[in-house]
């Protein structure tokens, strides 16, 4: 065994437990991936790679969020581990481990960082005040206040960012603010936090920026967080929270983001538990191994800033790479929900096969911060035309003549043959394993492409559709070396796509039979090897089948045009407008308990009103047709049943989002819930 063995430890950020995977996280987990595959197909004992992520289980929003169903935390959180674990299986990203930091190991970890800060006096307690929500007895988090924005005086905006002005600022500094959690106006009281004192570490996090851990762009970002001076960091929250206790410290709770990154360590612990590895070998403070760390952009000062201090502080290695990447983007448009261009991993799966989106991701990731692009008609193109028509071809190609003519064996000669077409092909090797190790899989996929093309090429200048026609002995043989040389070339595109298409590569093995290719594998050729029957390997793109995946995108958030039931009269059955419905149907609506903070009247509309509604953690503007019926000052504080998942409304007067229900016979006898019968806003209807 060499002595510079390289080992590798490489993560992906950790998807919260309280959302769906969608097709923005998988840039990121198709992106590593494809990066760890590259690694393994090193042997053992030159190079070895562990690829280790969980579920984010821990914060504010997966505990209402539970609330608001009825179940516990831990309840919640195993069913979307298992959720998770599904749709990353279902696109081939292929972890060792996939944990959850909800775990033992992590909470042992945490404590340790945790008391080993403490104990080199880097914890410091203080006295703060924040919101707190005096109905629901919880301090707020500032994504759960909504209030007026202190600059530009917009609506309805978060108590850390406005939407409208872009500038940021403290929630207290919020105009008339609101819990977005009760619907209550917050109060300020005080409380005391823990501080991870960061600004101790202002000379090794300036130094580390900018010491070949991070992208150039990314370095230079985080410079912004010096420009106005490096603050300690606030690591505790206090209760009611779903988290893990800080030591000694009672009612407080560690702040999500400090275990969070723990939590790759767990991760990777829970591995080494399992497979006898090393831990210490590759997080110890003398570690030679490793570790590299894919994100996107939106965390990198968690990773770059707070998570390689506390490491240091701790004494524990900091990373060697956090690779950053860029936002998807699809047809050039923020992923939208009410553009039906919001698509969960599932949604994509239930459609399309999950190897045209590792191709289409690769075609188009380099190893900048860019965002990336996801061009429907461009993704048809693209897949058609190089999957299927370039690299799929050639194997259909020449497979049929070696199994008409030659028995499905090879050539005995195509070495010696030194075709030069495979001499290229061979000498692309390099230039590709670069650009996969630099994440430059744009660079490699182009390099791939166009030997594909030569080949292809190669195969029609020689015409074997011609040869095949003769029955004299020279041609005969030339028609067995070019087709076996094209083979030959096909294993050779087959290894390079691997990383990026192990599914269809596995499949092209079979055909080949041949064993699974790693990179030792570029040394040997397949001359006089007997291949299988061809089975195809990609089918073509269907624009149907991308409509029918975003119909199912719009679809899951109910997108039926439908008039306001309480506007509308006539019999309950053979309604042409509401035909009747299946079990099915009916449980794809979403039916929550919603307070009406707010009730105006709408100038040009005689019928409606104009709601503000809270749903546990949200609001929403909602247009009524029960005018008639409600003073709006009655109807502020009542609960109201409505549906939470119909997409958005686009009317005269603004955009509804959601749809209040009552109940009577219309006019002025129709009724919504009172506000005192245990009702809370976000519970669901059952
Ligand atoms: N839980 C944190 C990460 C903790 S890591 C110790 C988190 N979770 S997340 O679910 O919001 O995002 C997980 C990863 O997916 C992040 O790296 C994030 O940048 C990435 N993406 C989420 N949406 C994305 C897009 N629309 N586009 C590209 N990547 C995106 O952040
Ligand atoms: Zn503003």
């Amino acid at each position: 065994m060499s002595n510079n063995k390289r080992k590798i430890l490489a993560t992906s950020a950790l998807p919260y437990a309280n959302g769906s995977i969608h097709l923005g996280h998988l840039v990121e987990y198709i992106q590593t991936d494809i990066w760890v595959r590259y690694q393994k197909m090193y042997p053992k004992a030159e190079r070895e790679c562990h690829y280790v992520c969980a579920d984010d289980a821990h914060g504010t929003p997966i505990m209402l969020r539970a609330e608001q169903e009825g179940i516990t935390p831990e309840t919640l959180i195993e069913r979307m581990h298992a959720e998770h674990r599904r749709d990353f299986e279902g696109f081939n990203v292929a972890f060792d481990n996939y944990y959850t930091t909800h775990s033992e190991e992590n909470r042992l970890l945490a404590e340790e960082i945790y008391r080993r800060l403490k104990d080199k006096n880097l914890i410091e307690v203080r006295t703060i005040e924040q919101l707190y929500d005096p109905e629901k007895n919880m301090f707020l988090p500032d994504r759960f206040i909504r209030g007026e924005c202190p600059r530009c005086h917009a609506q309805d905006q978060y108590g850390d960012v406005c939407e409208v002005c872009g500038s940021t600022y403290s929630p207290t500094d919020l105009i008339k603010p609101v819990s977005a959690v009760s619907g209550a106006t917050p109060v300020k009281k005080e409380s005391e936090h823990y501080f991870f004192k960061l600004s101790q570490y202002k000379k090794f996090l300036k130094e580390w920026i900018h010491g070949g851990h991070l992208q150039a762009e990314a370095g230079n970002k985080l410079e912004e967080w010096f420009a106005v001076g490096l603050k300690d960091w606030d690591i505790s929250r206090d209760s009611p929270y779903f988290g893990f206790q800080i030591p000694d410290a009672p009612g407080k709770y560690f702040y999500v983001w400090l275990d969070a990154p723990i939590g790759y360590m767990a991760s990777f612990k829970n591995l080494c538990d399992r497979k006898g590895l090393n831990f210490d070998e590759y997080w110890g403070p003398s570690s030679t191994a490793e570790l590299h760390h894919f994100i996107g952009k939106d965390i990198l000062s968690f990773h770059a800033l707070f998570w390689p201090a506390m490491l240091h502080g701790a004494g524990y290695r900091t990373p060697d790479k956090i690779y950053t990447h860029g936002f998807l983007t699809i047809n050039g448009q923020k992923m939208s929900k009410s553009r039906g261009t919001f698509i969960n991993a599932r949604t994509y799966l239930n459609h399309l096969n999950p190897e045209y989106l590792r191709y289409y991701f690769a075609a188009k990731l380099t190893n900048r911060v860019e965002d990336i692009d996801l061009n429907l008609d461009d993704f048809i193109a693209r897949v058609n035309a190089d999957l299927v028509g370039k690299y799929v071809n050639i194997a259909s190609r020449a497979a049929g003549f070696i199994h008409r003519h030659f028995d499905g064996r090879l050539a005995l000669t195509i070495y010696h043959n030194k075709a030069k077409e495979i001499d290229d092909l061979r000498a692309s090797a390099k230039h590709i394993a670069k650009n996969y190790e630099g994440r430059e899989y744009a660079k490699a996929v182009r390099q791939i492409m166009e030997d594909a093309d030569k080949v292809n090429q190669y195969f029609d200048e020689n015409k074997p559709w011609e040869l095949a026609k003769k029955t004299n002995e020279t041609e005969r043989k030339k028609l067995h070396e070019i087709c076996s040389t094209t083979l030959e070339c096909f294993r050779l595109l087959t290894l390079y796509l691997k990383p990026i298409l192990p599914d269809t590569a596995e499949r092209a093995e079979q055909f080949l039979n041949i064993k699974p290719l790693t990179w030792t594998d570029l040394d040997h050729d397949l001359s006089g090897h007997r291949i299988n029957e061809f089975k195809h390997l990609a089918k073509r793109v269907e624009k149907t089948q991308i409509d029918a995946m975003l119909n199912e995108a719009k679809e899951s958030l109910n997108m039926t045009e439908e008039t306001n039931p309480s506007t509308k009269s006539g019999p309950l059955a053979d309604d042409p407008l509401r035909p009747e419905i299946t079990i099915d149907d009916f449980a794809k609506v979403d039916l929550r308990i919603a307070r009406i903070i707010k009730a105006d009247y709408v100038e040009g509309a005689d019928k409606l009103l104009r709601l503000t509604v809270d749903l546990g953690g949200e609001q929403r503007n909602i247009f009524a047709g029960i005018r008639n019926a409600y003073d709006p000052k009655d109807l502020e504080g009542r609960l109201t049943v409505v549906v939470a998942n119909l997409a958005p409304r686009k009317m005269k007067f603004g955009v509804s989002e959601g749809m209040a229900l009552a109940a009577g016979p219309g006019g002025k006898d129709l009724w919504l819930l009172s506000p005192d019968d245990g009702a809370r806003p976000g519970m669901r209807v059952k």
